[in-house]
């Protein structure tokens, strides 16, 4: 394993964002950057051994602070996911979070992602990243410092490990936002890519995409994936939860799922390649989003290859519940006071 460190650009023409890639004995590699803690690129074998980089995003950073642009390979807090009314009380105590959507809020308002984030440590596989957020900072209370770990090994498995210290009790929702494209060729939709999610329920939702603190049954529906099949299987089927034209963008309930327990909770595969990534997590839901909100064209990508489009890229957000502040029936975990919170996910690699 070696790591090493390189300057990847400029945000705003002022701030450096610096990037350290970790390499395994495959020679496959993640590039992991200071903004926003992201997933910048990750170069995993296809089958016969040749590396191609699985991940959708950008050569230069500004892209990534735009939040039209998806999010793409960030770290996503302090609150993932959408809040309705852009408010929220805890401990009788009422909080307003930015309303950068509708009526709601979404991802937090984004700020908290386009930060700069320092680096802890950096190990020959590992790089922490670190961020403060302010008491009240975007409305959330608590002095809130993050953590987040990447670990990359000879096996291409990466995890992610979250750490929360508040000193007042708040809430966090904690996520990476990846889109995958495991044929490595973003030119093509994910629709031909195999999925599995390990989920039985999801939540309803209602025409603004806010969970309403139901339970759906996936059995017989377009967003059945409990057995493996392709993505684009069903893709265009309408369905109550499903907003005309956009695909999937939902949080499904993972079964076997106990919070702090870490599960397998999805499978994405690519025939062609054999590149096969399988999801684990310790949170009980799972957000599948193929980038149906991107424009259809006319995006930038890396190498300017405009990958960052419609249906490019399905990103697998491990997390609580969307809005579970709101909804008491969702499995759900508040950070207490001067308690350490932690969460991992992991993204293992392997081919068919
Ligand atoms: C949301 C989408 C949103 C995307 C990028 C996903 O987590 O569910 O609705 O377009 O993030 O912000």
């Amino acid at each position: 394993m070696s790591i090493s460190k390189s300057v990847f650009g400029l945000l705003k023409g002022e701030k450096e964002v610096e990037l350290y890639t970790i390499t395994n004995k495959n020679g496959a590699y993640a590039c992991l950057m200071t903004l926003g803690a992201g997933i910048q690129s990750l170069y995993i074998p296809d089958r016969d051994g040749n590396l191609g980089d699985v991940v959708l995003g950008f050569d230069e950073p500004d892209y990534y602070t735009n939040p039209d642009l998806g999010y793409q390979g960030l770290v996503v807090g302090r609150f993932a996911n959408r809040i309705r009314d852009a408010k929220f009380i805890l401990d009788g105590v009422e909080y307003h979070t930015p309303n950068n959507q509708g009526q709601w809020t979404l991802h937090s308002g984004g700020r908290f992602s386009f930060n700069i984030w320092q680096v802890e440590e950096a190990t020959d596989n590992s790089v922490t990243f670190s961020f403060f957020s302010p008491d009240m900072e975007d409305g959330f209370p608590g002095n809130f410092k993050m953590k987040v770990k990447y670990t990359f090994d000879d096996d291409n498995v990466l995890r992610i490990e979250y750490s929360i210290l508040s000193d007042k009790r708040t809430i966090a929702n904690p996520t990476n936002h990846s889109y995958f494209n495991l044929s490595c060729d973003p030119s093509k939709t994910v629709e031909d890519h195999l999925l599995q999610i390990n989920a039985d329920r999801f939540t309803e939702t209602d025409d603004d995409q806010l969970t309403t603190g139901e339970y759906g049954e996936l059995k017989g529906t377009m967003m059945d994936f409990s057995s493996m099949h392709k993505i684009g299987d069903r893709i265009n089927e309408p369905f109550r939860a499903i907003i005309d034209g956009i695909g999937y963008d939902n949080n499904y309930c993972l079964h076997n799922s106990q919070i702090g327990r870490l599960a397998q909770a999805a499978i994405l595969a690519d025939e062609v390649s054999g590149r096969k990534m399988e999801v684990w997590t310790d949170l009980p839901g799972i957000q599948l989003y193929c980038g149906g909100w991107l424009e259809k064209e006319g995006n930038p990508g890396k190498n300017s290859n405009g990958a960052v489009s419609y249906r490019r890229g399905a990103a697998l957000e491990t997390q609580f519940y969307p809005d579970s502040i709101h909804n008491p029936n969702f499995p759900f975990k508040l950070v207490e006071a001067n308690e350490e919170f932690k969460t991992t996910t992991e993204f293992r690699f392997s081919t068919l």
